[in-house]
């Protein structure tokens, strides 16, 4: 039999769950990531206009046809329509990418797990020790002339890197496609199946055939013609380096030098430990189910004693933790340093095609374009007050990305870490600033992971929560049933994800049929196709097809000017900006050519 549908406790109680569900491991694993990948400033510039004018309509838009519907997306539609049509695709999209997101999600949140646990019994202990010992080693062996070359070395690189990335700007992206692949062709021996192998080619011959393309000839041309300049900078970047580490005191040279070897050291150990966990299909494979098991239990018992009670607590610790390392980060030199890569926009660094990437990103940290705030949004009863809701939701996840930022560059940046440094960001270069700092930095690292693994469980319910509300909604399945049955099935892929990552074992032929790992495919596929293309269509939705006089009732409270500006963004500005962004994954344009073009 059916119940009666179940309610949050307060208005208070859906914002929580729904702002649990933005806050994720977009906000602190990824965000900052792809910010530093990005050259920060400007890219977090455009974020936000993305959040402003795409996200935050559709979030408003999603929450709408959730609680005038009173159902889950699927059957929404039909609700709101009056008899099934083509829109309920809409639900059904959002459930295959809900289910495709928590199969990796629970992957990558089963690590914070482990390495919550890893901080805990601070199993970085024998790394600080073998470090210590061998940097001491040496300092005391190696000549000065050794020390003072390795500084310089490192020193000039840092130099030498914004200048050759400045320079190398000025040729298209087209050429270095076309000269990259030339050099790609060069290298590979013509050599076929295991029979019938040709005889190799000389590369000199390789490279002269090559040539006789005209395109790849005047790329490879204009690449070559480079090479003066990026010689001169490469050596100004040394003379530099060398003027300045001459100048320094002996003993401050030794200092340093051997700072800068205890890192590599400790990095070096470091990225072998994840890269073990990555391998390690059974551990990642462990780390998960448990951590899909406490998900199932928070969803099984219900949207408030479950759902809202789990975000009630977690979300204010999550904060304080935050706020508190961030705190910690501000007595750090480095704070100042990390503000300005963050907030200054540096226009050098800024691939245009990071702008696509901030839109894509902008829909995956709010957790829109999937219908889990359709869902979110139909266990709350209609209030008028739209848009105060879906402003906190957004400010929230927003605001917690940026503090993330701000509590990881200045720590990445005291210990010398480099801010581009990807996905290994949180994995590899924060386990390292924290074991650098000692005994003191594995309670910090303890807090950071757990704090990472608070976020991504309040995702997770609502990604689980999307797939067993309709059974719920359509089979009338008890909630404890409907979470068991799709709980196994997400854990089932999840621990295909587990072991796609590590060597030969399942999968290996997965890569080179599609140029990413099972991982990578599923993450594509979700963040780049599902998510945006659902967000469109229930942007045009919200926009065109939902009858008036519902829409109306959402904002009855709310300002007619609110009104009139969402309105706007709904039906124009959110579906031109997909449409661009869609436009340009299916290549019919190149958006990183196009943008040079206009700015040269
Ligand atoms: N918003 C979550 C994050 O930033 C992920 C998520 C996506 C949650 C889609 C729900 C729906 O990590």
């Amino acid at each position: 039999m059916a119940e009666p549908r179940s309610h949050w406790g307060s208005r208070f109680g859906f914002i929580v769950a729904a702002s649990g569900s933005a806050v994720g491991l977009g906000n602190i694993w990824k965000f900052p990531y792809i910010t530093g990948t990005n050259g920060g400033g400007w890219f977090v510039l455009i974020y936000l206009a993305c959040i402003l004018l795409v996200g935050l309509p559709i979030l408003a838009a999603e929450i709408m046809i959730g609680r005038s519907s009173q159902k889950q997306p699927v059957v929404a539609f039909e609700v709101l329509q009056g008899r099934r049509t083509g829109w309920s695709v809409l639900g059904w999209m959002g459930i295959v990418a809900a289910f495709v997101i928590a199969s990796f999600y629970i992957v990558v949140a089963g690590w914070t797990m482990d390495y919550t646990v890893k901080h805990l019994v601070d199993f970085s202990k024998p790394v600080r020790a073998e470090a210590l010992e061998r940097s001491l080693t040496y300092q005391a062996n190696a000549s000065f002339e050794t020390l003072r070359d390795d500084l310089i070395e490192e020193r000039s690189a840092d130099l030498a890197a914004p200048m050759v990335a400045s320079i190398e700007n000025r040729l298209p992206p087209s050429t270095w496609t076309r000269f990259n692949d030339f050099n790609r062709a060069v290298e590979f021996d013509g050599g076929g199946g295991r029979s019938g192998r040709p005889e190799p080619v000389e590369p000199g011959i390789r490279r002269a055939n090559l040539l006789i393309d005209p395109a790849l000839a005047a790329a490879v041309a204009s690449v070559e013609a480079l090479q003066p300049e990026l010689d001169e900078a490469r050596a100004t970047a040394l003379s530099e380096a060398t003027a300045a580490v001459d100048a320094m005191d002996p003993d401050e040279v030794r200092l340093e030098a051997t700072t800068l070897y205890r890192h590599r050291l400790i990095g070096d150990r470091m990225a072998g430990t994840f890269t073990e966990l990555l391998e390690d299909g059974w551990t990642s494979t462990f780390w998960a189910v448990l951590f899909m098991i406490l998900t199932m239990a928070i969803v099984a018992s219900g949207v408030g004693r479950g759902i809202e009670l789990a975000c009630r607590i977690l979300m204010p610790v999550l904060i304080m933790m935050m706020v508190g390392m961030v705190l910690y980060a501000a007595t750090l030199p480095s704070f100042g340093e990390a503000l300005a890569f963050v907030f200054k926009p540096d226009a050098n660094a800024l691939k245009p095609s990071g702008v696509l990437e901030a839109l894509g990103h902008a829909f995956f940290s709010l957790g829109i374009g999937l219908g889990a705030l359709i869902t979110y949004g139909s266990y709350q009863k209609s209030k008028g007050t739209l848009f105060g809701e879906s402003a906190w939701i957004a400010g929230l996840d927003t605001g917690i990305a940026l503090l993330a930022c701000m509590m990881m560059f200045p720590i990445i940046f005291a210990f010398g870490q480099d801010p581009g440094a990807g996905p290994g960001l949180v994995f590899i270069s924060m386990p390292l600033a924290f074991a650098e700092i000692g005994s003191g930095g594995i309670v910090l690292g303890a807090v950071f992971f757990c704090l990472l693994s608070f976020a991504a469980i309040t995702s997770a319910i609502s990604l689980l929560e999307v797939c067993t509300s309709y059974l719920i909604d359509r089979w009338e399945w008890s909630r404890l049933r409907s979470t068991l049955v799709i709980g196994l099935m997400i854990t089932l892929v999840g621990a295909l994800v587990a072991f796609s990552s590590g060597d030969g074992f399942l999968f290996s032929s997965w890569s080179s049929g599609f140029g990413m790992n099972f991982f990578d495919t599923l993450d594509f596929i979700a963040s780049n196709w599902l998510l945006p293309l659902g967000g469109l269509l229930i942007a045009v939705y919200a926009g065109w097809f939902l009858p008036k006089r519902l829409r109306d009732a959402e904002v009855a409270s709310g300002s007619p000017l609110a009104y009139g500006l969402w309105l706007f963004l709904i039906r124009f500005v959110a579906p031109s900006l997909v449409l661009v962004v869609l436009a340009q994954k299916i290549g019919l344009f190149d958006a990183n050519e196009a943008l040079y073009t206009l700015w040269h």
